[in-house]
Formats: C-alpha cells, structure tokens, sequence
C-alpha cells in the first residue's frame, strides 16, 4: 500500500477533513489502481468524517476520485448503509426479511421499538439510538438475526432483544462486539464462526480497519 499524495485540486477539496481522515483517504486510495475503485471506502470516511453522508461529502469523494457529483450520489444513494441523515450512537438493525420473519423479528423490531422509544426508521432526539429494519444478512440459519452498529446478533428474541437495548443504554460498550453480544443476548446461531472475533465497531459504519472504525476486543 503506497498512500498517494494528495494533487492541489485534491488537497483543496479536502482540506475541510481532519488530519487523520486525510491520511485514511491517501491510504484508501493508494490500494487501487484506479481511483474510481475507491469510491465506497471513501464514502465511508466521509460519513465517519461528518457524521453521515453529506453534499459537501460527495464532492471529496467526487474530487479525489476524478467522478462526477451525480456519480457519486448515485453510489451514495443505491446503498442503503451509507446514511443520509446524522445517527444515533448505536444504529440498531433488525432484519425482516423472511426467515427472520417467520421466527418472530416483527416482534424483535416491536420490542427494540418500544425499549429504546424509537420507531422504525428513526433516530432519538437524544442520539443514542437508530433504529431500522433491514433486508438479509445471509444468516438465516440463525434468524432472528439483530446488528448493532453492523455487529450481528443471531437467535434474538423480543425479550433479550430488550436486554440489549437495556446494557447497550445503561452503558453500553465503546467497542461492539459481535462475539460479546451473541454470548449475553443470542442464542441459535448460523454455523460455528470457527474463529474468534479480534475487532469490534466503535461507530455505527461497518467495523474495518481502512475505514478507521475498528478497535481491537479484548
Ligand atoms: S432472513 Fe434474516 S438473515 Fe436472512
């Protein structure tokens, strides 16, 4: 990995973001031939950088990546996790789609509702809570399936799925980890993850190092 260095055009477009989302942004870049190939790491940066995915935003993707604006939001805007609006500290994603529907996730997605006082699709005036129904994870085996902050839970149901929602408010962990919640709050899981999870999210964006939003779990 060759971080690039930045040209005028580029330093100028980007001069609005911290000192440590410039240097993801040149590491980011510097794995691709193309830079264009670097539109949805950077995409991510920028919603770590401003909170969600803002106009000013896309125009330091578009700038950095030599695309249009419109190209960018096209991007931007087919995804459903890069977030238009500001979220709460914990995003909490509750799949329905239909294994998970036939094992009870309305009734998780009622109780997460109901737990943190925030509708489906909502943030809390406080910030602390996003909630939202998703489609798949690709973990049907061990429906229902919960993510907070893209840290998935498997086997939830109602009751602990407000248990989690009770730890996560009564100081909930900087770090979030698949494998701590699935200890305290899951139950059936998919298959056996063979490995031990080394990270965890610290922000509601998927945890993954390039994108600076992974710390180490103990
Ligand atoms: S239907 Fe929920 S993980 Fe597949």
């Amino acid at each position: 990995m060759n971080p690039v260095t930045f040209t005028a055009e580029e330093l100028e477009a980007i001069q609005g973001w911290s000192t440590d989302s410039q240097t993801l942004a040149s590491e980011i870049l510097g794995r691709y031939p193309d830079k264009r190939s670097a539109v949805m790491p950077l995409l991510y940066v920028s919603m770590i950088e401003n909170g969600y995915v803002t106009a000013e935003g896309m125009k330091v993707v578009a700038a950095l990546t030599g695309m249009t604006g419109a190209q960018v939001q096209a991007v931007a805007s087919f995804y459903s996790m890069y977030k238009r609006e500001e979220l709460g500290e914990y995003l909490i994603s509750v799949c329905t789609s239909i294994s998970c529907f036939l094992l009870g996730a309305d009734d998780v997605l009622a109780a997460v509702a109901d737990e943190t006082g925030v509708p489906d699709g909502e943030t809390g005036d406080d910030r602390k809570f996003t909630v939202e129904h998703v489609e798949c994870n690709g973990a049907c085996g061990g429906a229902p399936v919960v993510l907070v902050n893209y840290e998935m839970v498997e086997g939830v149901t109602p009751d602990k799925a407000r248990e989690l929602v009770r730890w996560l408010r009564d100081g909930g962990p900087d770090v979030v980890s698949t494998e701590e919640m699935q200890q305290l709050f899951g139950s059936r899981k998919s298959f056996d993850w063979g490995v031990r999870e080394i990270e965890g999210a610290v922000l509601p964006v998927p945890a993954f190092g390039p994108y600076g939003s992974a710390k180490g779990v103990s």
